[in-house]
């Protein structure tokens, strides 16, 4: 049967290779709220026009969020950035004072602060916010959270920008929403490309695109043979920040009810010189998935002044070599192993994948029997903290 266009389109981008030993049989699932909102509500048109507005007057972004409010922007950027505008990006996804230090030693007029929160009201971010609050202007700020709460209210006393964050969608699942696209935007990434490699994989996933399912069926088949840990194993500093984006995923939205696989990130070639001995001879508990992509740049050895076999080679073959060489000793040692690689290191394909990764947690929700969207241990801690804060 010949394959729609979309699925070619997605096999061309994303390959997975992996040991078939599970086959859950699992079926389309329609009802994801971060699928179905996809189009965010027509705030693209708004958010490039927004961000357009920051460009001559701001040069550094700063994000104050945590967690799903956090996460996918530096995901994003990090994947995408080639020309270092990392340098000009900040993320407040922690209340260590010394990150506040960090913001202040910026030029604070040419910095723009956006202050995420879906539930407008976590701990963390309102008090990075309140100390910084008195420095800035009201139009160098904009918050994105719901169309309610503490944060809606005050965004509408103070006439700062407001941006929403549909209800059907989690914080971690939010990469499309205000939440990944206004920073996006603000650095100069085509967020239309982004979200059409979104729907793009969304349609292909209709139409057999078989990528979500096999990552159910690699890590979750793992999981039912007592592998509890999933490594994922990053070949390219970019890719480290959707293992991190990821790591969130898999953990809150699979550990609950005493299931879950215990997410862990490590990046090739540096972890091979201090995880791996672990991975090669500890414990058989561990699925672990190689992720690479495109090397974007390169450096040759030309002279390797008589040491042997470097001469002629480049660093990224000598990379490539090495993850090759490190997939086959933990195959020996009879670890399960996945090679995840992408052929493209731009927005669209940053989409397609991001989208294939959340579509296959939710499915393997479904197969753990737990709520894939829920997250009742992190509210606890913030009803705890809350509590606490009272009191003391
Ligand atoms: O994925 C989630 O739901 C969480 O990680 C939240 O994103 C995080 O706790 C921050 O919550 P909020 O956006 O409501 O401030």
């Amino acid at each position: 049967m010949k394959k729609v266009k979309e699925v070619e389109v997605m096999e061309s981008l994303v390959s997975f290779e992996y040991p078939k030993k599970h086959d859950f049989k699992l079926k389309y699932l329609a009802h994801y709220g971060f699928i179905r909102s996809l189009c965010i509500r027509g705030q693209k048109e708004r958010i490039l026009e927004f961000s357009k507005s920051l460009k001559d007057r701001y040069e550094n972004f700063v994000q104050i969020g945590i967690g799903g409010s956090a996460l996918p922007l530096e995901a994003s950027l990090r994947f995408l950035d080639k020309k270092g505008v990392m340098e000009r990006f900040l993320s407040l996804d922690n209340i260590d004072p010394c990150r506040i230090e960090r913001v202040l030693s910026l030029d604070i007029d040419k910095t723009f602060f956006h202050v995420v929160s879906k539930s407008g009201s976590t701990i963390e971010i309102l008090a990075e916010f309140f100390v910084l609050k008195e420095r800035l202007k009201p139009d160098q700020i904009a918050f994105t959270t719901s169309e309610k709460g503490f944060l809606y209210e005050l965004g509408m006393k103070e006439g700062i920008e407001l941006f929403f964050i549909p209800d059907e969608v989690g914080g971690r699942y939010s990469v499309f929403s205000p939440v990944g696209l206004i920073g996006l935007a603000f650095f100069g990434f085509n967020i239309d490309t982004f979200i059409e490699g979104a729907k793009t994989a969304v349609r292909a996933y209709r139409n057999g695109w078989d990528f979500p399912n096999d990552f159910v069926n690699f890590a979750i088949g793992a999981y039912q043979d007592n592998k509890n840990i999933l490594v994922m194993f990053a070949y390219k500093d970019y890719l480290y920040g959707i293992i991190d984006w990821f790591r969130q995923l898999w953990a809150e939205s699979l550990g609950k009810d005493s299931k879950g696989q215990t997410p862990i990130n490590a990046l090739g070639v540096t972890d091979q010189h201090s995880q791996l001995q672990l991975y090669q001879d500890g414990p058989k508990d561990k699925a672990i998935v190689f992720l690479d992509a495109p090397a974007v740049c390169d450096f040759e050895i030309k002279d390797d002044y008589g040491f042997g076999y470097l001469k002629g080679k480049s660093l990224s073959q000598i990379m490539e070599i090495e993850k090759n060489s490190t997939m086959r000793a933990l195959k020996e040692s009879g670890a399960d192993v996945a090679h995840l690689k992408l052929t493209k290191d731009d927005e669209f394909s940053l989409g397609a994948l991001l989208m294939g990764l959340m579509i296959a947690t939710a499915k393997a929700g479904k197969v753990l029997g737990v709520d894939p969207f829920n997250q009742p241990g992190v509210e606890l801690g913030k009803r705890y903290t809350k509590e606490a804060l009272k009191n003391g």
